[in-house]
């Protein structure tokens, strides 16, 4: 029905340009005779779930979506990713670089130290 790959630390510093420890969502797609039920919203959220569990020390989740590509800026944005502002070429044009936060709890408890 549908495939991602979770890949930590994966990104190059075009994308994500801190270095700091990340996993890349990539390779995600759900099979065209399922798309546009819903299901990529909420595999996207089931990766995000996973990711989590699967590496507590990563600060961030990041992704890139060509920039034409509708259906996957919504359903990452309603899966909790935010363009981050940057750009990256991809194999058919440019993409957009979007990210969330892997632990927000984590994130703010650091924040009030
Ligand atoms: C991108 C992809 C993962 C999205 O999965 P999906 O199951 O089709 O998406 P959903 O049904 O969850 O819909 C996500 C959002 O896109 C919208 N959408 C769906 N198809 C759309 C289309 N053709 N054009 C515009 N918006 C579309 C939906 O309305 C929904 O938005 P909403 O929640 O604001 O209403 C899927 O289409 C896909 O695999 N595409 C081919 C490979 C690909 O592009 N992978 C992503 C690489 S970064």
């Amino acid at each position: 029905m549908g495939i991602g790959v979770l890949h930590p630390d994966g990104a190059n510093r075009a994308i994500w340009p801190s270095g700091s420890s990340h996993v890349l969502l990539r390779g995600f797609s759900i099979d065209t005779r399922c798309q546009g039920q819903g299901i990529g919203t909420t595999a996207t959220g089931a990766a995000v779930a996973l990711a989590q569990r699967a590496y507590p020390l990563s600060d961030a989740i990041v992704l890139t979506v060509h920039v034409d590509n509708i259906a996957g800026q919504r359903a990452y944005a309603r899966a909790g990713f935010a363009h981050t502002g940057r750009t990256v070429p991809g194999r058919t044009g440019e993409e957009y670089v979007m990210s969330r936060p892997l632990h927000p709890a984590k994130a703010s408890t650091a924040a009030m130290r």
